[in-house]
């Protein structure tokens, strides 16, 4: 099965460090492209100089995504960064709706819609993340807490639009911990289910995040409702995101 893997490079990565990677990316590029899609996703500061790698050649093949984007596409916002400027980064996805944003930054489904919306309006992917953010729920409750959320998203939105949604069980972000296996297969099925309510014939692709690493991907993939993988830290070190993308 092709995955796709979006690397949340967080706020890990320097100028130094990055370099390290796409070299290192460089060396084993058609390798590893043909085991899925990778996204990289590295701080804002730092994306015009990957774009630029990308244009003269050798990382051509790795796609680029932001970590984040503003709720507004343009004005006396300081310290934002719109959709249109991550276009001209020249970025095809972007993250929205990371649990540390909900819980650090405040950020509920309604500023997340509209950071959504300004997305789709300059043609780059939202890669929705979804799940609740505090507490642990139990699995029913978590289940409709998703239906919910994925409600609210598709009801205010053009359907048909390439749209990425990503489960984090909150508690195993930065953490090294999965919830059971038969947790996670009942929780993507009952995602899978209530976003293709919405979709005619389109297959959705929903992504799960949180503690992928070596050794929980052994686990992560064997369950047939998963399409691809949202990896933090495991995807700062190059081998190690190679051996997730190609166990
Ligand atoms: P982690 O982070 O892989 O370091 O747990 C995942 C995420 O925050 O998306």
């Amino acid at each position: 099965m092709r995955y796709l893997y979006v690397c949340n490079w967080k706020m890990f990565m320097n100028h130094h460090l990055i370099d390290s990677f796409l070299k290192a990316y460089a060396r084993e590029t058609s390798g590893i492209s043909e085991c899925g899609e990778i996204v990289i996703c590295p701080p804002f500061s730092l994306l015009d100089y990957v774009y630029t790698q990308k244009r003269i050649g050798a990382i051509n093949r790795l796609k680029l995504g932001a970590q984040d984007c503003s709720q507004f596409a343009y004005g006396a916002y300081t310290g934002e960064i719109a959709a249109s400027y991550l276009k001209e980064a020249g970025c095809q996805y972007c993250i929205v709706g990371h649990a540390e944003r909900r819980n650090l930054f405040y950020e509920d489904d309604a500023i997340v819609l509209t950071k959504i919306k300004n997305l789709l309006a300059n043609g780059i992917t939202p890669i929705i993340c979804i799940g609740s953010t505090k507490g642990k729920l139990s699995m029913i409750d978590e289940c409709i807490y998703n239906i919910k959320q994925i409600d609210f998203f598709m009801n205010n939105l053009d359907v048909n639009s390439n749209l990425i949604f990503a489960y984090e069980p909150h508690q195993t972000i930065g953490a090294d911990t999965l919830p059971m296996i038969d947790s996670i297969k009942e929780i993507f099925s009952t995602i899978k289910t209530a976003i293709c309510n919405f979709l005619f014939k389109k297959k959705p692709l929903i992504m799960y995040g949180g503690s992928v690493d070596e050794n929980s991907i052994q686990i992560l993939k064997k369950i047939d409702e998963i399409d691809g993988f949202l990896v933090g830290r495991a995807s700062i070190d190059f081998q190690k995101l190679k051996n997730i993308i190609s166990y």
